[in-house]
């Protein structure tokens, strides 16, 4: 997805030179997934605004353009993903008005773009690109003319823009100036002392910024080196935001790869650290107890989310149903519409969502508020939209995670989620104090178990990759608590190996997918530590093994099935409720290893985006 990056300084006074400021903020968007990036610069002597731009790499572009050499002291820059027409150098940002005097990078979708621009083409303004942002500097162009005041002019462009925006725009006109507005597509502004930046993500300005303000929805404005000016667009007003200013506590080497190939296995890696953070997060947070205050009084609870999160959420229903024997309805976020007619006052949703940003997952969340029904965010982010527009917002502590695919965030989430089911096991009355207390306790070991993992199964993961790249397909089977962990292992190999894989309950095989299995297809089983599941796992391995498919077990030392497993991925033993905690690992592992020897970059996913703020 597109990234933005923006910087305004009082010359002299920034760390680096500000081209170069902007330069590495933009490098650290590449994680976003783009297929083209720009600059654009403006300074007080200006009378056009510099824009440099093209298909590539940020690499490859800086020798082409020198990015990073760019004059000037305000300045912005973008990475594109392509929508609105092809990856091609002239549809990259920023775009310009007729008169090269203001330059825009937007990210979102503006769904009334072909209106504005035949109006505008009538009017007389010639167009270069085919993207729906090159809208806005001829709107903005437009209304100048007629009001000769830029941010009025900025503001009234905005109001008629309908879809989705973060946009940051310069202009000749008051070159220390860097205009924004946001709606339903993440947009921060980062405090320096004699410069501000404006970003799309915080890792983008982290290096030389800690103190952050998240914008809202609807949130117009505009920062110069010293101050920024916010105004809420629907009440025409300034907005106080210095209690908003949040001191951002993730460091510089949470967003570098310190010394790893990828962010993706440096964050695998980085699971008992998350873990353990989260879990401080969660003893010394009163929004648990607050939460099974809720979950108490609801009539119906459901919980949403996509991707990876909504597998977390899929564990967090399976364990409320086993632990606490109370019913939660999971859904996909983006299938909200099949679930909102029965919902009414009273009853609860849970939205998981790392990012806190997910379009799909933000709308699913206001059709049920709009019901009357309490939300419960869980997030990584902290004041996201997601969490903003819930009644309670929980959060992990999992860092910034810069792999597109996920990975400690959701073993994150798993662990918050089962820490929450559990609390209202115990507030129900079906965990005593003491079953309860011990698998808190072993939620509290957990980022021991978990440093466990990789030296018991490095090697035979990076061997059993080898076999697995050049393989077309793969099942990943389980039953319970293992599912949704069978479902996550599934979706890592695909999204960033590129092979097929696909996750179902064990149980099904014989109901139709057996019939694909053949000699050597891969059979990946997740066992939970339940040893009634390991009994119905034999004979689901024993089925495949029929087949002559390769058996691969992600299983707790001492499984009964390692006899019939041609490959075994031992993790140590733990509760059962535990099983995301301790059986992803290795199924992250085997997904990056697979990716790597098939020669793809784990961190850039084709056709994938770290956050989704598209419906
Ligand atoms: O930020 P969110 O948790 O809401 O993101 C949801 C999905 O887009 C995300 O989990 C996606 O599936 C990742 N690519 C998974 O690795």
């Amino acid at each position: 997805m597109c990234g933005i990056i923006g910087l305004t300084c009082i010359p002299g006074s920034t760390p680096d030179r500000p081209s170069l400021m902007v330069y590495r903020g933009l490098l650290r968007l590449e994680y976003r997934g783009y297929d083209s990036a720009g600059v654009a610069s403006v300074s007080a002597e200006s009378s056009r605004v510099v824009v440099l731009k093209g298909r590539g790499r940020i690499a490859e572009l800086e020798g082409k353009y020198g990015f990073s050499k760019v004059d000037g002291f305000t300045i912005v820059a973008h990475t594109r993903w392509a929508t609105h027409g092809a990856p091609i150098d002239v549809n990259a940002h920023p775009h310009t008005d007729c008169g090269t005097k203001i330059a825009v990078v937007h990210n979102g979708i503006i769904q009334n773009y072909r209106e504005l621009r035949r109006e505008l083409t009538s009017r007389g303004h010639i167009f270069v690109s085919e993207t729906d942002t090159e809208v806005v500097p001829h709107l903005v162009e437009e209304l100048y003319g007629k009001r000769r005041d830029i941010y009025s002019a900025f503001k009234k462009a905005v109001e008629v823009l309908e879809g989705s925006y973060a946009i940051a725009l310069i202009s000749v006109v008051e070159p220390d100036k860097i205009f924004f507005a946001r709606k339903d597509s993440p947009l921060i502004i980062g405090l320096g002392n004699g410069f501000n930046f404006v970003a799309s993500d915080i890792p983008a300005f982290l290096e030389y910024s800690r103190r952050a303000v998240v914008l809202r929805d609807y949130e117009v404005g505009y920062i110069t080196p010293v101050s920024a000016f916010i105004e809420d667009l629907r009440e025409s007003r300034p907005v106080d935001y210095t209690h908003r200013v949040r001191f951002i506590e993730w460091s510089i080497e949470d967003a570098s790869k310190g010394g790893y190939a990828h962010f993706m296995i440096k964050e695998i890696l980085e699971q008992p650290r998350a873990l353990k953070n989260t879990l401080q997060g969660i003893e010394g947070d009163d929004g648990f107890r607050k939460a099974v205050d809720l979950l108490l009084n609801a009539n119906r609870i459901y919980v949403t989310a996509a991707g990876t999160s909504y597998h977390a959420a899929l564990y967090y229903s399976l364990l409320m149903q086993r632990l606490a024997g109370a019913q939660v309805v999971p859904f996909i976020a983006s299938e909200h519409y099949s679930y909102e007619g029965v919902v009414s006052e009273g009853d609860l949703l849970i939205a998981v969502s790392q990012s806190g940003e997910t379009i799909d997952s933000l709308v699913a969340l206001r059709a049920f508020r709009e019901r009357g029904a309490k939300v419960i965010a869980l997030s990584n982010v902290i004041d996201s939209a997601i969490p903003r527009e819930s009644h309670l917002a929980l959060y992990t502590r999992a860092g910034p995670e810069i792999g597109v695919a996920a990975t400690k965030t959701f073993t994150t989430q798993a662990l918050a989620l089962a820490w929450l089911a559990v609390s209202y096991a115990l507030a129900v009355g079906r965990l005593t104090v003491s079953e309860a207390e011990g698998i808190r306790g072993e939620l509290r070991s957990s980022p021991r178990l978990v440093s466990e993992i990789m030296p018991l199964i490095e090697d035979r993961a990076r061997r059993l990759s080898e076999w697995l790249s050049a393989r077309s397909s793969a099942y990943y089977l389980s039953r319970g608590v293992g599912l949704p962990v069978a479902m996550e292992g599934a979706l890592k190999l695909k999204e960033i190996a590129y092979v097929h894989a696909e996750a179902y309950p064990a149980g099904e095989s014989k109901h139709g997918p057996i019939a694909l299995v053949s000699s050597g297809f891969p059979a990946v089983f997740v066992v939970p530590v339940d040893n009634y599941l390991e009994k119905l796992l034999l004979g689901n391995v024993q089925e495949m093994k029929a087949r002559s498919a390769v058996t691969i077990g992600v299983a707790p030392l001492g499984t009964s099935l390692e006899d019939q497993l041609d490959y075994l991925l031992p993790v140590p033993r733990a509760h059962w409720a535990l099983t995301p905690l301790t059986h992803t690992l290795p199924l992250q592992l085997i997904a990056y290893y697979t990716a790597v020897a098939r020669g793809f970059d784990p961190d850039k996913p084709r056709n994938l985006a770290k956050t989704v703020t598209v419906e």
